[in-house]
């Protein structure tokens, strides 16, 4: 590859996750055996203390990706988890992990765009439960196009799903942990928060938004007792970006291959992309006791690819 090359390969995320350099590994992937699927292997038990004993945790977009590995994780430390998504079949997969390992979730129905939705959510999870100690707002969307390519349409999906979603969960969450005076909540920003790439405008437009909507949150709310930050992560293999890169049909082995090249190229310092699980992890760090002095953060986990700018 010319340098010149692989200078336009940098500048494609998840706007045009090098289909080209994806499609071309297909022949060379083919024989590998490793399987791929970013939701088709539950990630390892997490041992040790259980830090979200008996609390209870609402996660939306929990039907994959990064949502459902926080699912599991969330509930293998002893969360009473309520999660959300459109999927039913996923959902109800999700749901009967959880409970094979031993946990505690609930999938219910709900569409981040609809404010009808939302609100019959958090209602359920305080039927269920009678309180909310961290909400999760995780779910999002993407579109990979030039911006004069974008359509209306799209870009307003985006926005929809990405922010207006996002705010129609915090006023219905927030008056639950107001009344019981705590509360923890993350919200799914990225790292096209602070630097993005071509192809992603209505996507790195929605990010941004969200961390206004956060730091005003956060301000809001912390002295009465509800933390409120961002986790911005860097590419994580999960089937949101396999689908923009045009490789949602490529077999798991081949994806693997790509998925490694895309990283060395393009995530300066650890070179590859996250796993979903290690997403899962970051977010239950942040939504533990242990962070009880961070609020109004975004918290880039990004492998060091900010660092080179
Ligand atoms: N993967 C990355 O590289 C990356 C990097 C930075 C940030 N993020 C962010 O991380 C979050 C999770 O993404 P992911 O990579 O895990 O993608 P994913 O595997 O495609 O999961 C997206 C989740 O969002 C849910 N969702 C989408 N639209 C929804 C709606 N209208 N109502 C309810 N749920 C909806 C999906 O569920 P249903 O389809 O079942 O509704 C799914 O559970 C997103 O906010 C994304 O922007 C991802």
């Amino acid at each position: 590859m010319t340098n010149e090359e692989a200078r336009k390969d940098r500048r494609r995320l998840l706007g045009g996750l090098a289909v080209g350099t994806v499609a071309g590994l297909v022949g060379a992937a083919a024989g590998a055996a490793v399987a791929h699927d970013a939701n088709a292997v539950p990630p390892p038990r997490i041992e040790g203390p259980k830090r979200f004993k008996g609390k209870v945790v609402l996660i939306t977009g929990g039907t994959s990706g990064i949502g459902r590995a926080s699912v599991i994780a969330f509930a293998d430390e002893g969360a009473k988890v309520v999660f959300c998504g459109r999927r039913r079949p996923l959902g109800a997969e999700v749901e009967a992990l959880v409970r094979s390992r031993g946990g505690d979730a609930a999938y219910v129905w709900a569409d981040v765009r609809q404010d009808a939705s939302i609100k019959a959510l958090v209602a359920e999870v305080k039927r269920r439960h009678g309180r909310l100690d961290v909400a999760f707002n995780n779910a999002g969307v993407s579109v990979g196009r030039p911006l004069h390519e974008t359509s209306v349409a799209d870009y307003e999906n985006v926005m929809d799903t990405n922010v207006r979603g996002v705010f129609l969960c915090l006023r219905e969450q927030i008056p639950l942990m107001l009344d019981q005076g705590s509360g923890v909540i993350l919200i799914t920003s990225s790292v096209q928060s602070v630097a993005t790439r071509p192809g992603s405008a209505a996507y790195s437009a929605s990010k941004r938004g969200l961390l206004g909507l956060m730091q005003v949150a956060a301000l809001e709310y912390g002295a009465r007792g509800i933390r409120v930050n961002a986790l911005c992560p860097e590419t994580v293999d999960t089937p949101m970006v396999r689908d923009l890169g045009g490789a949602a049909d490529l077999p798991d082995p081949a994806w693997a291959i790509a998925a490694k090249a895309w990283g060395r190229q393009n995530v300066p310092g650890l070179e590859r992309m996250a796993t979903a699980d290690e997403m899962a992890r970051a977010a239950l760090w942040l939504s533990s006791d242990e962070m009880s002095y961070l609020n109004g953060s975004a918290v880039l986990v990004d492998g060091g690819m900010t660092s080179a700018l």
